[in-house]
């Protein structure tokens, strides 16, 4: 007799044939009290207009994680937050304008058509018809009942990258893993070198669903030289909106697992790492070419010289758009801007050298010629393995994507 023919198992409760939770689940911890109450403190030293005293916020805090392992921020909380996270982001050079992010409360969405809908609103209030706005939106926290909402891709706009049969990548091949993930999942990508990934969104309790961008939510710039007519005629094009969407936000011991925020470009990001990087558009050799530069000899700094070139085609054509960029002469004198402006609060700038100093003629930005101070200060935003490993389309939750090796 097959047993579950038995009076025993007619009985027993349903076997759970619901798919395992999407979102790792540890389970969420509980909120640390200590980073919460030094979070509070400094809300209301840097905020003195509170409606209610210090110690009675704090008592409030104490007395709901005591209840329920959490708390709840006030706006005025989630706001100041986020603009200290980014304040703090050592790696970010665009800080000095931290203090007028807009932040978009989204902790109420539960199901992934409402973190859709509201993603694509955030695409379109940040991008602002090129007067792109730095801006956040914060969805609800891990707490110790559930996970929040997660979205796979590691920004809300990227390319596909389609790996051809001779090994070669039509697209971004930073992405080929990631779009052979969302083509298993049903995506059918037209297989052009610039066609918009659609996002992944999961919640705790639905399986990651694909959800596509609806074309005039991605504004886009089409890149052409001031002065080679033969540079429009590579097709190149990028995206305006850079919207980092796989960095934690940790505030007073919350964590935002799902806070994507976007600031603009600074041009160098395009014209020297997104376009140039050998795994990812590697241009250089192309430019080159049309250039009519010697490449069989390194003296003659080939490399160099179309990546010039390059950047100035990304700052032409994003200034001719009317598309908010900036130039990382600029952008490294702002930041020293900032550097001092904060000094004069009395608070240290955390900044990593390595990610600060531009890609492109380093030395001859101010930003080169100092040292930083490198302490992790909250709030802040953190990368975890499992959001890294989720880009790069290598989720150990099934979809029968290779195991994760990160
Ligand atoms: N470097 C990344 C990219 O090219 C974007 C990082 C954030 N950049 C910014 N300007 N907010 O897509």
């Amino acid at each position: 007799m097959n047993s579950s023919d038995t009076l025993a198992a007619r009985l027993a409760p349903a076997p759970d044939t619901r798919p395992p939770l999407h979102v790792p689940y540890a389970p969420p911890s509980q909120a640390d009290l200590t980073e919460a109450l030094d979070f509070v403190r400094q809300h209301h030293r840097e905020h003195l207009d509170q409606p209610v005293s210090l110690h009675t916020r704090l008592r409030e805090v104490q007395r709901q994680i005591g209840e329920t392992g959490t708390y709840r921020h006030t706006a005025d909380e989630l706001t100041f937050g986020a603009r200290v996270a980014w304040r703090n982001s050592s790696r970010c050079i665009g800080r000095l304008y931290w203090n007028s992010l807009q932040v978009l409360d989204r902790r109420e969405a539960t199901t992934p058509e409402e973190v859709h809908e509201h993603l694509i609103s955030h695409l379109r209030r940040g991008t602002n018809g090129g007067r792109i706005r730095p801006t956040i939106s914060i969805f609800a926290p891990d707490t110790p009942d559930r996970p929040g909402p997660r979205v796979w891709n590691d920004q809300l706009i990227r390319y596909a990258g389609y790996r051809q049969p001779d090994g070669s990548v039509v697209g971004d091949a930073a992405y080929t893993d990631f779009t052979d993930m969302v083509q298993r999942m049903g995506w059918n990508g037209p297989g052009g070198p610039f066609d918009v990934l659609p996002l992944v969104i999961a919640t705790h309790d639905t399986k990651p669903q694909l959800f596509g961008l609806p074309t005039d939510a991605v504004l886009e710039v089409p890149l052409r030289h001031p002065d080679h007519a033969w540079f429009a005629e590579l097709g190149l094009r990028w995206h305006a909106l850079p919207a980092i969407s796989n960095m934690r936000l940790r505030i007073g011991g919350i964590d935002y697992p799902l806070a994507p925020f976007n600031g603009w470009y600074m041009g160098t990001e395009i014209g020297a790492r997104n376009l140039v990087d050998e795994d990812r558009y590697n241009l250089l050799p192309l430019i080159a070419t049309r250039l009519g530069l010697d490449t069989s000899d390194e003296t003659t700094l080939w490399r160099d010289r179309s990546l010039v070139e390059l950047n100035v085609a990304v700052l032409h054509s994003f200034t001719e758009a009317e598309v908010r960029i900036s130039d990382h002469h600029t952008e490294s004198r702002r930041f020293l801007t900032h550097l001092e402006k904060e000094e004069r609060a009395g608070r240290t700038v955390p900044a990593d050298w390595t990610w600060i100093v531009p890609p492109v003629s380093g030395g001859i930005t101010p930003v080169f010629h100092r040292y930083y101070d490198e302490a992790d200060q909250r709030p802040n935003f953190y990368l975890d393995d499992d959001a890294r490993a989720r880009g790069r389309g290598r989720c150990p939750y099934g979809h029968g994507g290779p195991a994760d090796d990160v």
